[in-house]
């Protein structure tokens, strides 16, 4: 009796997580989908009716008008600005006319994402229906809502206590990076998307007493974890978003970033965000403790060209944006690239 009251309120408030996480999804998809008649297909097999009910009736709670067809068939008149909202796999041969404006694609299964999520504007992650999370949103409807802020905090928030413990074997591979990156003593530092802080000890070994050292991540569980493993002694921890960031223009020597631009929604504005508050002459290292074809392989997906860290995508995207590729290494034990600010 006592035990099971006291389990009770931990219970109910991961209901209330998992309820807040689920609400939080399908507001962060009505702010993605455009304004004016959109037809939307919920592609996902069995849990795909199911969601699609879920973001009718968000749609609606938010005053938009949301028609979900009838048999699968779209019957009546629909006023202008409606979301046409179908689900399931099959529904592509009903689909209306025009065809499909948006597509979200539930990914329900671990491994289950790469060739089959071609052609899919959303996806929405959903191994853990308890702990739904929007993984992709097409570059066309990125910047629309505020979906990107908790949806990267959602993935990134229930990993943060592991972290370490998952990949800590890593340190040594981040100290030499910073070696390879030959940044100066004395030089200012940020580590951009620092999360639990694995950078941190070797740039300050880097840059000595008299460098500067910044830490900054967008989900605040990565920051705290970071002060538990003791890394605010070696740097400046800042909660901020590598899109916006908080910096003069020109203000640091270098720029580290492991593991930040697959994450970035747009990657020449991130990449030019970087360059602006790097200064001339000054240094860019983009590192990932293991290869992309080695990372691609652990999440069973497969390695894409228009991925932003591919070698022919990587040096136009960085020329774009005020950088010169230097070097560019993907053996299968890590990833590094070194760019020169212009
Ligand atoms: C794959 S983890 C890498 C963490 C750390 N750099 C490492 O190598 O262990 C990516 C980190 O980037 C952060 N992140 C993603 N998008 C960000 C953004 N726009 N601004 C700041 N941090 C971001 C996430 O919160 C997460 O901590």
């Amino acid at each position: 009796m006592t035990s099971g009251a006291a389990a009770r309120p931990a219970r109910d408030s991961m209901g209330q997580a998992q309820s807040r996480r689920w609400q939080e999804v399908m507001g962060g998809l009505a702010g993605i989908l455009p304004d004016g008649t959109v037809q939307v297909l919920v592609d996902g097999g069995r849990d795909a009716e199911v969601f699609a009910e879920q973001l009718a009736d968000r749609l609606r709670a938010d005053g938009r008008h949301c028609v979900r067809p009838e048999d699968r068939l779209w019957t009546g008149h629909h006023p202008t600005g409606a979301v046409l909202l179908a689900a399931g796999t099959d529904s592509h041969a009903h689909a209306p006319a025009g065809g499909w404006d948006v597509v979200i694609r539930l990914r329900t299964h671990r491994g289950a994402h790469g060739e089959d999520e071609d052609g899919a504007d959303v996806v929405v992650d959903l191994h853990d229906a308890s702990w739904p999370v929007i993984r992709h949103v097409t570059p066309r409807l990125a910047g629309r809502g505020d979906w990107f802020v908790t949806e990267t905090r959602a993935f990134f928030s229930p990993r943060a206590a592991t972290w370490d413990a998952k990949f800590g074997d890593d340190m040594p591979a981040y100290a030499a990076a910073v070696d390879e990156a030959a940044i100066a003593v004395g030089a200012r530092v940020v580590d951009v998307g620092c999360g639990t802080g694995r950078a941190l000890p070797a740039l300050r070994r880097a840059v000595g007493p008299a460098g500067r050292v910044i830490g900054v991540d967008l989900t605040p569980q990565m920051l705290h974890a970071a002060r538990d493993a003791d890394r605010a002694r070696d740097a400046v921890l800042m909660l901020a978003d590598a899109r916006r960031l908080p910096f003069a223009d020109a203000r640091f020597d270098a720029v580290f970033a492991a593991g930040l631009v697959p994450h970035m929604v747009d990657p020449a504005a991130g990449l030019a965000e970087l360059a602006r508050i790097t200064r001339r002459g000054g240094r860019l290292v983009i590192f990932h403790p293991s290869g992309r074809a080695a990372l691609a392989a652990r999440h069973g997906r497969t390695l894409r060209p228009d991925e932003p860290l591919a070698r022919s995508r990587l040096g136009p995207l960085l020329a774009g944006a005020g950088w010169h590729l230097d070097r560019y290494d993907d053996p299968p034990h890590r990833f590094l690239a070194l760019a020169t600010r212009c």
